[in-house]
């Protein structure tokens, strides 16, 4: 057996290797969810680190294995500080251990924060593919949160096609907003900050939620009434009355219930999972529930299958140009007797 190695993946190289692959990247994460909804995943529950002295903060170890023609094993190791945005620095940071499936040894540490934005924006962008294949294309998407998250996830869905009329922007912070604004300046749509959540989800037909909020801040679901198609990426921000005025679509139903998302409260609030219309791969087969007229709310928790199988196209894209860098002698003493 040849000698394990083992490599470091700058953030340089990850995005140098990601640039202009959304098309893609989708193609990657549906067929990862198809292995998923298909059992050929193993995907236990992220483990949430926290601290009493800093309550908003925290760390998630994701540990997953993927199987298929690009098996891998692995976990991502993703912090998320809030206060560190004040300071210029992004909210999240990560790094992805990549594990070799025959042998267990690790093969790469991976810088992850962007693995990380990609496989939730792609997830985003498939999502949005999927759910609005019946209803038609939207036409006005509302960003609710405009950091990090909604930057890559309008990348991913104008690099997949979709082509917007407006774009809606509302956040706490107005120089969040404009800062956002900014970085739309380059697209052909008009862009148009709004004051309010309400405002913004009324007059849009697709809605993105990227917010940090730890608990539900929007209540009412007659600023629904339209029926529009909602991205419910930071998973906490509808209440109970919304969610249960929805057709609701998770990632995995397991996960998604769980650390008090407005899908986990609506669960304990009711006492049963009635609410849930199916996964993205049931819609993908055709296997989930609609009713006319209701809004579509997607709740991604994020799986660590996603990580690991964007960081391993990553692995695998530097090793086929040669550019993966090994760093020597990281594994020493391999020798059982101690003759080497
Ligand atoms: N589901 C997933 O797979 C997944 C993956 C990655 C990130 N996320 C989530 O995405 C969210 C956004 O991440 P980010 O890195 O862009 O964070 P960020 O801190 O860079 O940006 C969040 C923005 O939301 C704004 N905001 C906070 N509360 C708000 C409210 N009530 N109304 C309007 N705006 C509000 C903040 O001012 C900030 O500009 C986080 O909650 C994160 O946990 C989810």
């Amino acid at each position: 057996m040849s000698k394990p190695m083992f490599s470091v993946v700058s953030g340089a190289q990850v995005q140098q290797v990601l640039r202009g692959q959304e098309k893609r990247i989708v193609e990657l994460v549906e067929a990862t969810y198809r292995l998923h909804g298909g059992g050929r995943t193993v995907n236990p529950p992220s483990y949430f680190l926290r601290f009493p002295d800093r309550p908003d903060a925290r760390i998630i170890a994701l540990p997953a294995s993927v199987g298929g023609e690009s098996a891998v094993d692995g976990i991502k190791w993703i912090s998320s500080f809030p206060a560190n945005v004040k300071s210029g620095l992004p909210r999240a940071s990560a790094v992805l251990i990549l594990n070799d499936p025959v042998t267990g040894y690790p093969l790469a540490c991976m810088e992850s924060s962007i693995v990380s934005a990609i496989r939730t924006a792609a997830s985003a962008a498939l999502a949005a593919d999927w759910l609005s294949r019946e209803r038609g294309r939207p036409a006005r998407v509302g960003f609710i949160g405009t950091g990090l998250i909604a930057r890559y996830i309008h990348t991913y869905l104008a690099g997949t096609g979709f082509a917007f009329e407006e774009v809606g922007v509302h956040d706490l912070s107005a120089e969040h907003a404009a800062g956002f604004c900014g970085y739309l300046a380059g697209s052909e749509a008009k862009v148009t900050t709004y004051e309010s959540a309400e405002s913004l989800i009324r007059n849009s037909d697709l809605v993105v939620f990227a917010t940090v909020a730890a608990t539900p801040h929007v209540t009412d679901p007659e600023w629904f009434d339209h029926a529009p198609l909602v991205l419910h990426v930071s998973l906490r921000d509808l209440s109970e009355d919304v969610i249960l005025a929805s057709t609701n679509i998770v990632d995995d139903v397991e996960h998604c219930l769980k650390a008090n998302t407005s899908v986990h409260l609506t669960e304990q609030l009711v006492g049963h999972r009635d609410f849930l219309s199916g996964t993205l791969c049931d819609v993908m087969a055709g296997d989930a529930r609609f009713e006319p007229g209701r809004p579509v709310v997607f709740s991604p928790f994020g799986l660590g299958v996603l990580d690991l199988a964007v960081g391993n196209h990553v692995y695998e894209e530097l090793r086929r140009s040669g550019e993966l860098g090994y760093i020597e002698g990281f594994f020493h003493d391999l020798d059982r007797y101690g003759k080497s």
